[in-house]
């Protein structure tokens, strides 16, 4: 089987290399030479290499930014994760290749009128104004897959990835780790609810769909939801022994004093996973299995 992996050098893409580098081919082309926003240098990699299966992670990922060049379509976050989806799809004859297109719940708006977690079969944001811009950039990275693929698409949902190692990008768990050893930990939200992705699950559940060549929606994530003060106050206990390191704050003081806008910080977000968990037949860990699986491998 040949997989081709779109954003491998990426935090979730390296380590789904990583784990199952000795069961697959995988063809892992980077930028420059693959660039997704550059159809002729898609159309070459699928020329070259013939994918039987294609994981689509390459994106834009970087949240704060993408809000500066919010309704700029012709700036990277819109050109790369819906422009380069767009790119992408039009390559996949679905009879030949199996395209897993990677989204988040950042396409939902985890708003108090609309509240989390989801379910795999809810449908995205369409307006602009009730999700941040990169989740409307990926909301609309997944209406492209669906317009082209429809019924042959895979589409794989997750939030706030996390891994034991990773030296190119601190992530959901490890920076606040870090923040805490040089003593610079700030205070967390009691009043958000979040899930984490564990990387090691999503790559299994990975491999379970491309194997079984399963179409559909599907959410990769702790089987439960927590808040991000729990979570660190949890996690910093475990991988460093100190309890109540934490100091709590909120949400909506924050919104307040800082006057960010309050679809880039969704307070009721989330992802449900039953439907996914029966389809693969695996069980999820909860987010504190996933702390305590990550202190086991040694996260730093
Ligand atoms: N991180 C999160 O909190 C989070 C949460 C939910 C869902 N997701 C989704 O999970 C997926 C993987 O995220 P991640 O955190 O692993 O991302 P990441 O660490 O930011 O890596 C992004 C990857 O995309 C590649 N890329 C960027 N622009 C490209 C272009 N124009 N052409 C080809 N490749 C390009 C990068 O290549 P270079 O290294 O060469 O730049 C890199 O390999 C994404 O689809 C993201 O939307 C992430």
């Amino acid at each position: 089987m040949r997989i081709l992996v779109t954003g491998a050098t990426g935090l979730v893409g390296s380590r789904f290399v990583e784990l199952l580098s000795s069961k697959y081919e995988f063809i892992t082309p980077s930028y420059p030479e693959f660039d997704l926003t550059n159809k002729e240098s898609v159309e070459k990699v699928f020329s070259t290499y013939t994918p039987d299966v294609v994981v689509h992670l390459a994106a834009y990922t970087n949240v704060s930014q993408a809000e500066n060049q919010r309704d700029k379509k012709d700036e990277d976050c819109w050109k790369i994760n819906v422009e380069g989806t767009r790119n992408l799809v039009s390559f996949i004859n679905p009879k030949k290749t199996h395209l897993i297109h990677i989204s988040t719940d950042y396409v939902f708006p985890g708003s108090k009128e609309n509240p989390g977690p989801y379910s795999e079969d809810t449908i995205p944001e369409s307006d602009s104004n009730k999700v941040s811009w990169y989740g409307f950039s990926k909301a609309e990275a997944e209406r492209e897959v669906n317009k082209v693929l429809g019924e042959d698409r895979t589409i794989l949902r997750i939030i706030y990835p996390v891994r034991a190692k990773y030296d190119l990008k601190l992530d959901y768990l490890r920076k606040p780790l870090f923040l805490f050893d040089q003593g610079k930990l700030y205070p967390m939200f009691t009043d958000q609810q979040v899930n984490i992705s564990f990387i090691d699950e999503v790559t299994y559940a990975l491999e379970k769909i491309f194997r079984n060549k399963l179409y559909g929606n599907y959410h990769c994530c702790s089987s439960d939801t927590s808040t991000p003060f729990d979570l660190i106050t949890y996690l910093i206990e475990k991988a460093r022994g100190v309890k109540n390191a934490v100091k709590p704050t909120t949400l909506d003081e924050f919104i307040k004093n800082t006057n960010s806008s309050k679809v880039r910080y969704p307070k009721f977000g989330g992802l449900k996973t039953e439907k996914t968990q029966e389809t693969l037949g695996i069980k999820f860990s909860s987010s504190r299995e996933i702390v305590d699986k990550l202190v086991k491998q040694g996260i730093s």
